[in-house]
């Protein structure tokens, strides 16, 4: 019986014991020290010059790399934080997150961050992280396309893992519902302020037909009824000869900001208004029969630009700071973007 309680007892204090030590782990996860402003600014001085210059080239021989730049970013901090781990190729080790279903036949653009990560590394070789060229590229891509400037706060660590599963739940798609939506974001701490801030860079780039046929075949014609503008039927029917309902077509383009597919803007706020957004979880931040706040956000946005932009600049910092706290402990500075170091 004494000798059942003291092994009672060690148990407990060894629980206890385990749970402190725990508990200081987790501590010390929550200090990963904060991202700084000038973090390369003695170990890499021209990391800023080069991303630029080459962000400039990707843009002005496509515009549409700026929109592919900032989509990587997204679904990179979506993903085990912003840590590189959307740049990861499948190996035979690893399963990277290319092929989740949000990513596969959908995500590109990996060859510009390559580019920019060959010129940085010749300049200081080892130094400046994936994941921070990524959110530096995805700021000058916004400016170059007339977007606003803000600074980046810099300082990840590249993950040594990545995570298809987590992909596959974690990163929204264009038929989810918006409560479903919001609670993506608010599980990344972001607000429904940032939501919709950020769901202003579909001002820019590209959706596939499989990812807005439901959309134009189904309440695309009713949500925008209302609208006097006379583009909007024939702005349908253009829509819909380029993606069959019966099927096919299915990797077929269409901007989602149709008036001004290549400049960073507040257009695509207004084409909410007028109904015409064109994926569906576009279209219901205004429509929704829930969209209480976000649809006040959507008329503020659509009738001021700057305050778009104020609030843009503010939730991609906010979005940039969603950090793996297992990077801090195993992370590492890549060599090479689709590879961890050996
Ligand atoms: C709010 C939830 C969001 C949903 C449901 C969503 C969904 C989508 C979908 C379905 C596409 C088209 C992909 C394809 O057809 O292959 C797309 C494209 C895009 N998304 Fe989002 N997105 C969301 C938020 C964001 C955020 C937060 C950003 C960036 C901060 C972003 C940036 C982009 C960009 C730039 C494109 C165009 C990419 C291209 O031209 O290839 N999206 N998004
Ligand atoms: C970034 O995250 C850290 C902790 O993870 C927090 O202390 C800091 O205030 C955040 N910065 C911004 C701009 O959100
Ligand atoms: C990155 O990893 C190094 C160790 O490799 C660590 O000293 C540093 O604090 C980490 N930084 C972040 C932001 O996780």
């Amino acid at each position: 019986m004494a000798a059942s309680n003291g092994l009672g007892s060690f148990a407990a204090t060894y629980a206890t014991l385990v749970l402190v030590v725990c508990m200081v782990m987790v501590c010390s996860y929550a200090t990963v020290p904060p991202l700084t402003l000038d973090y390369y600014s003695s170990s890499c001085p021209t990391v800023f010059d080069v991303i630029r210059k080459e962000m400039e080239c990707a843009v002005s021989s496509d515009p549409r790399n700026a929109a592919l730049i900032v989509r990587l970013h997204f679904h990179d901090c979506f993903v085990q934080g912003c840590d590189g781990s959307v740049l990861l190729d499948d190996t035979v080790m690893l399963q990277g997150e290319k092929t989740a279903s949000p990513n596969v036949n959908s995500l590109i653009g990996f060859e510009i961050v390559d580019r920019i990560k060959s010129k940085i590394e010749s300049d200081c070789p080892g130094i400046v992280s994936c994941a921070d060229i990524l959110t530096v590229a995805a700021r000058d891509a916004v400016i170059l396309v007339g977007g606003p400037y803000w600074d980046v706060p810099l300082g990840r660590n590249d993950s040594r893992t990545a995570s298809y599963d987590l992909a596959n739940s974690n990163i929204p798609t264009g038929d989810e519902g918006l409560t479903s939506i919001i609670s993506k974001f608010l599980y990344q701490g972001l607000s429904i302020t940032d939501m919709v801030a950020l769901s202003g860079s579909h001002t820019i780039g590209m959706a596939r037909c499989e990812n807005y046929r439901a959309r134009i075949y189904g309440d695309y014609e009713s949500t925008s009824a209302g609208t006097n503008d006379p583009t909007t039927k024939p702005r349908l029917n253009t829509l819909r000869s380029g993606c069959p309902a019966a099927g096919g077509g299915n990797d077929n383009i269409a901007p989602m900001d149709y008036r001004t597919p290549d400049m960073f803007d507040n257009s695509y706020f207004q084409i909410l208004i007028n109904g015409e957004g064109l994926l569906s979880s576009d279209q219901e931040l205004y429509t929704s029969i829930l969209a209480v706040q976000t649809r006040s956000l959507v008329r503020t946005y659509a009738e001021d630009a700057a305050a778009f932009f104020e609030q843009f600049a503010e939730s991609m910092v906010r979005m940039g700071n969603i950090t793996n706290s297992d990077s801090f402990v195993n992370g590492e500075v890549r060599k090479n973007c689709r590879f961890i170091n050996t």
